[in-house]
């Protein structure tokens, strides 16, 4: 059962099971680690999966039988969207944007297309959003347009993911598993995951601040916005019923730019070292966000627990 659920019971929150949590707390070197790779099945991980498990059924019940979502020729958001969306029985429109072509992301781009999603692709963000009004036209079923996502699925509703997984952080210190953080790292991509964590901390009670490691540079990500995203899946909450009687602003988390590098997915000697080091931990982290995250981890002297969120970066295999 869901924790933020069994809080609001009467809220008008669907909510569909695609995971496996809550996730393992335990120590390590120095800071404690919530391992979210074991949340999805293929490999999956948290990141996309916990967003998904509010976001697909709320789809329908937009009455939508459209899913329309954007991100790079590599996205792993969209690749997810496609293959979850499928299960459940709705068509997923997905708007790919051009980016460096590695071999990941030619594995990438070939999984999309054999997902099943019906793809469209365009040289830039601003041919993307020229053509958004065509692509909700060409896909509407009826007067129905399809139901948008942004990036990364960091829609309010997708944010509640994240509350979720701040509830549950908050009934593991409660029971004992882990003291309660003074601080609860993750990397910002497209900004749900920490705003959900922040607003989630809040409603539980915890005194714990988010650090937001920002490892994205193609649009504006800073304390500012993922505040108003935390304030915004507060006012969804309030607005289906749940009494949440919290506000969140710019000075209820800190997002970091330091680890960032020379831009999205560049590595830097401090990712590395953290890739490496995670290694002989038998920890397996991907380059471009929990890399980072764990090197800012590691330069930390705060006081303090610190609880580090290994969100996990997706080898899909058995959704594929
Ligand atoms: C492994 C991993 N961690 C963290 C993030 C960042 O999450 P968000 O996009 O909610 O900021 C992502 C996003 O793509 C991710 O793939």
């Amino acid at each position: 059962m869901s924790l933020l659920l069994r809080r609001f019971p009467g809220a008008d929150l669907p909510w569909t099971r695609l995971g496996r949590g809550p996730t393992p707390v335990r120590e390590l070197d120095g800071f404690w680690l919530k391992d979210e790779s074991v949340f999805g099945d293929g490999g999956w991980g948290g990141n996309k999966v916990r967003k998904l498990e509010w976001i697909l059924p709320d789809v329908r019940r937009r009455k939508r039988g459209t899913l329309l979502t954007v991100g790079g020729i590599g996205t792993h958001w969209g690749l997810a969207a496609a293959l979850y969306g499928r299960e459940e029985g709705l068509r997923v429109v997905l708007g790919l944007v051009d980016q460096p072509v590695d071999d990941h992301v030619r594995e990438q781009t070939r999984r999309l297309d054999a997902s099943g999603a019906v793809v469209h692709r365009f040289r830039s963000v601003a041919r993307l959003r020229a053509a958004a009004p065509f692509l909700l036209t060409r896909y509407a079923d009826g007067l129905r347009t399809p139901a948008y996502l942004p990036a990364g699925g960091s829609s309010p509703v997708g944010t509640l993911g994240y509350v979720e997984t701040a509830l549950e952080i908050a009934e593991q210190v409660r029971s004992g598993l882990l003291p309660e953080p003074a601080t609860v790292v993750t990397a910002v991509g497209s900004g749900g995951t920490a705003a959900g964590l922040t607003l989630g901390l809040r409603m539980a009670g915890l005194r714990s601040r988010v650090l937001g490691v920002v490892v994205n540079d193609s649009f504006r990500l800073d304390a500012v916005t993922v505040a108003r995203l935390a304030d915004d899946t507060a006012s969804l909450l309030r607005t289906r019923g749940a009494l949440v009687d919290v506000r969140v602003g710019p000075d209820d988390l800190d997002a970091d730019h330091a680890w960032l590098g020379a831009t999205y997915g560049a590595s830097t000697p401090e990712s590395e070292a953290a890739l490496a080091w995670a290694a002989e931990q038998g920890l397996h982290l991907e380059p471009v966000y929990t890399a980072k995250a764990l090197a800012a981890v590691r330069a930390r002297s705060a006081a303090g627990p610190v609880l580090f969120l290994q969100t996990h970066g997706p080898r899909p295999q058995s959704r594929s």
